[in-house]
């Protein structure tokens, strides 16, 4: 199964994705976490794309563009994929069609007045990706990774002003998506507000249906 996830930032792309890719045996690709991991490495590439990611907006297509074709290269991806933050604009739909057919493109709705407290009380471990909520997901001892024990860290595009950038991006650039995909027969919606098992089992129902 070749899967698109879509939809605002916060809608619980990751969380769902993760889960999602765990039952169906196919891997979880993320355009966030590569991108991140590039930033972590401290690479020229990489110093370039967190002045967009921390300004709320897109890296430029070209360099996300490259990064993906080459992870779609690799030998796990041979039974399907769930991408999450690939496509972000209509032409990268386009970009992403000359590499691949898409099978399922999930539109997780929710509105965006919804999101802003979820991104912000979101904190991440910076070692092993675990992702946490303060209020809906808190790790067991405050402040470090269930897992590992590591500090956690919140996102530098999880502040207030950048998560309002990264609405406005998400409405002008990637909601226009919503369409193309209707418009090609692929877009099946899940309601992306509740409890996150709920909305597992409808992610699930509609892969499968
Ligand atoms: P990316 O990492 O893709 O960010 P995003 O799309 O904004 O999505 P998020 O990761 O913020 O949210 P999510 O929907 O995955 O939610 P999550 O499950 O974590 O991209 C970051 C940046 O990289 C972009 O802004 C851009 O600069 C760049 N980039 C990436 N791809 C690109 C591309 N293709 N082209 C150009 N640039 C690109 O959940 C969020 C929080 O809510 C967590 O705390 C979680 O625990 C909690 N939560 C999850 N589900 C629920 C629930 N049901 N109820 C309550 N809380 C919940």
């Amino acid at each position: 199964m070749r899967i698109v996830f879509i939809g605002p930032p916060g809608a619980g792309k990751g969380t769902q994705a993760k889960l999602a890719a765990r039952s169906l045996g196919i891997p979880h690709i993320s355009t966030g976490d590569m991108l991140r991991a590039a930033v972590a490495k401290g690479t020229a590439a990489g110093k370039d794309a967190a002045t967009y990611m921390n300004a709320g907006k897109l890296v430029p297509d070209p360099v996300v563009l490259r990064m993906l074709e080459d992870r779609l290269k690799e030998c796990d991806v041979a039974p399907g994929f769930i991408l999450d933050g690939y496509p972000r604009n209509v032409d990268q739909a386009e970009a992403l069609s000359t590499l691949t057919p898409v099978d399922r493109v999930v539109y997780f709705q929710i509105r965006l007045e919804d999101l802003l407290e979820r991104l912000v009380e979101r904190r991440v471990c910076p070692k092993c990706n675990s992702v946490y909520n303060l209020r809906s997901h808190p790790p067991q001892k405050a402040g470090f990774c269930d897992n590992d024990a590591t500090p956690l860290e919140q996102r530098p595009d999880d502040r207030k002003e950048v998560v309002e950038a990264r609405f406005r991006t998400y409405e002008e650039q990637t909601a226009p998506l919503i369409d193309h995909y209707t418009q090609k027969g692929l877009l099946v919606k899940v309601t992306a507000w509740g409890d996150p098992a709920a909305i597992q089992t409808r992610v699930l129902e509609v892969l499968r249906a």
